[in-house]
């Protein structure tokens, strides 16, 4: 969703606010714009679409400061328009702001800046935000304090990066519900989104927390609380490598993150399995706490929620655990009837999502214990979970998730196989089984990249129907709703997940010569293979497009698949690891054929931080 990005140094910041905005694309925005302190006062340019508008803009009118702030914006309350994007300014041109997040309470906020006769020049929470906080200036108190005030009167979630005309050498931000991070260097202070936005400018990070305020000099950053009392700040070395956000020679970062899931998927085995022991040092949770379990509630969105759902088949096979998956946007509106004794276990790439940050805010109420699946150290969801497992799957730049889903299958396995080993719940033996059959699973991924070409040419016979099914079975059935996810995502193309047993309850009413159907049969252990192929053979019937994910050597699909594309040997509980690469390539070329932009999907956000 928007960005932020803002630099307090000794030399020009546009080129920094432009290149960090740049590295905040991926986040998803329809206008952009920044904003810098000048001698004679605060200065903006900004402009619908592309960063490279807000560019050509400055190349006409240029700007040049040491202090400055950016913003991508994507609209919520307002249309994409040069008017509703960042920074606003208050009536008086004092202030500066950009914003991510919601003001909830803008409207009453505003009433009585309208009574005092303040015009707006926008529709947005933030203009809001800003009017007040100048309003909260008027008595002449210290902007600190000032600040202070406007953020206490706001509800809502926000990350803010401010400037203020009085003190040109100064830019404040401030964090509640959003992402921050404020970042020191040997050319200034900067604060940003996230650590990428500013990696080749700092050494070291401090993760705002909830309600806390930072004001930034060029040598300086001091951290208050909503009180104005002065906080530590807790710096932290820059980990990341520059190599982690480039795309490597890849036309795409979503086609540089689908091959590097054989490294992803590697890298988790190493890390977490030693010997024939699963060990998970951020999990915390011993053997004890484990038993007193007895129930587990996944929540998660999107591409996530998919690999709760397979979380949740897992876990029932390993353990005698209940599970239960819900999405987090209807979690958090339902009476789920949780105690002490439920683990909520959230799933999260970026940690920032709102509606998954909003159940287990929820769910902690409630006293249950929270566990997370997290791509991101230092996020809101890291944060709020006394458990945790991280996916370490690096920088997710594509919108489209592809690397950071399958290490969240990879990451349930191991979970998985670990509550069943501390719950007494499976055999030593079949635990190393299961783990020597994991460790095959990075080898197989890497045999369906290679497959690379094969697929594209599927692709491109069938990417311009108006829809496709996809169909799978137990395992596999999170796999097909990713894998039509995935198509939808980035070819807009519209697209069905089903399990296929439900095929013939309606969705067997669309098949017809034109429709591709892709079906997942890979079942080697022959537990829902039969019915697969029954299902395979009642499309055939209707002369739907039958392209099927099949293993190496099987031959029962012979006249009845138009395509296939197999792929190697493996569990079938294991087997969604390997089918879902072969389905994210077959998306990945048919929106490849189609023509769009696939690392920047139209409308589409990386991490939804609004509701
Ligand atoms: C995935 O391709 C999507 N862009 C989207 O569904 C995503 O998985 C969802 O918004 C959840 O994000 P999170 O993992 O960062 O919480």
């Amino acid at each position: 969703m928007c960005g932020i990005v803002g630099m307090c140094g000794n030399s020009d910041a546009v080129p920094v606010l432009i290149s960090g905005l740049k590295r905040l694309e991926y986040r998803g925005y329809d206008s952009a714009g920044i904003a810098v302190s000048l001698p004679d006062g605060l200065e903006s340019r900004r402009s619908v679409g592309r960063l490279s508008n807000l560019e050509k803009r400055l190349s006409t009118k240029p700007l040049a400061a040491a202090v400055g702030i950016g913003h991508t914006r994507w609209a919520t309350h307002g249309e994409a328009s040069e008017r509703n994007s960042h920074p606003h300014f208050d009536q008086e041109n004092r202030i500066a702001l950009v914003h991510n997040g919601i003001i909830e309470n803008y409207q009453e906020l505003k009433a009585p800046l309208l009574e005092q006769g303040i015009t707006f020049q926008s529709e947005t929470d933030t203009e809001v935000l800003v009017q007040h906080l100048a309003a909260c200036t008027q008595d002449g108190t210290e902007f600190l304090s000032a600040l202070c005030a406007a953020l206490q009167d706001a509800r809502g979630a926000y990350a803010l990066g401010i400037l203020n005309q009085a003190e040109p050498g100064r830019l404040y931000a401030a964090r509640l519900g959003s992402p921050l991070i404020v970042g020191r260097g040997p050319d200034g202070v900067y604060i940003a989104s996230d650590v990428p936005a500013i990696l080749p400018q700092v050494d070291e990070v401090i993760y705002l927390e909830d309600g806390q305020i930072a004001r930034l000099s060029e040598n300086e950053v001091e951290l208050f609380d909503l009180q104005g009392n002065p906080v530590s700040p807790e710096w932290k070395q820059v980990e990341l490598e520059e190599n982690a956000v480039d795309s490597a020679g890849f036309e795409t970062f979503m086609l540089k993150e689908i091959h590097e899931q054989t490294r992803v998927l590697q890298g988790l085995l190493d890390r977490y399995v030693s010997g024939e022991q699963v060990l998970l040092p951020d999990l915390n949770l011993n053997d004890e706490a484990l038993r007193s379990i007895d129930r587990m509630m996944i929540v998660s969105c999107g591409t996530a929620f998919y690999a709760g759902m397979y979380g949740r088949l897992l876990i029932e096979k390993f353990t005698d655990l209940p599970v239960e998956t819900d999405l987090a946007s209807e979690f958090r509106y339902r009476d789920p009837k949780l105690s002490a004794n439920t683990l909520v276990l959230a799933v999260s790439q970026s940690g920032e999502t709102a509606d998954t940050l909003a159940s287990i805010k929820m769910a902690k109420e409630q006293g249950c214990p929270i566990l997370s699946i997290c791509n991101v150290e230092g996020s809101s969801l890291v944060r709020e979970s006394q458990h945790l497992l991280y996916t370490h799957a690096g920088p997710e730049i594509g919108v489209a998730s592809t690397k950071a889903f399958t290490a969240q299958l990879m990451a349930f396995a191991l979970l998985a196989l670990h509550i069943a080993k501390l719950r007494g719940d499976m055999p030593a033996d079949r635990s190393h089984r299961m783990i020597c059959e994991l460790r095959g699973i990075p080898l197989c991924i890497h045999r369906v990249l290679e497959q690379r070409e094969h697929i594209q040419s599927i692709a491109e016979k069938h990417h311009d129907g108006p829809s496709s099914l996809y169909l799978g079975r137990r395992f596999n059935y999170p796999i097909a709703l990713e894998g039509a996810l995935k198509n939808k995502e980035i070819s807009y193309q519209h697209a069905e997940g089903y399990a296929a047993g439900e095929m013939k309850h309606g969705p067997i009413a669309l098949i017809n010569e034109a429709l591709p159907v892709i079906c997942i049969c890979t079942d080697t252990e022959d537990e829902v293979a039969e019915k697969m192929i029954s299902n395979l053979r009642e499309v055939q019937a209707r002369n739907g497009r039958i392209i099927a994910i099949a293993t190496e050597g099987d031959t029962r699909l012979d006249g009845l698949a138009g395509d296939i594309i197999f792929v190697p040997r493996s569990l079938e509980r294991f087997s969604p690891m390997v089918n879902v690469v072969a389905l994210q390539l077959l998306a990945y070329y048919a929106a490849h054929a189609r023509g769009t932009d696939i690392d920047k999907p139209r409308n589409l956000a990386k991490s939804v931080t609004v509701e």
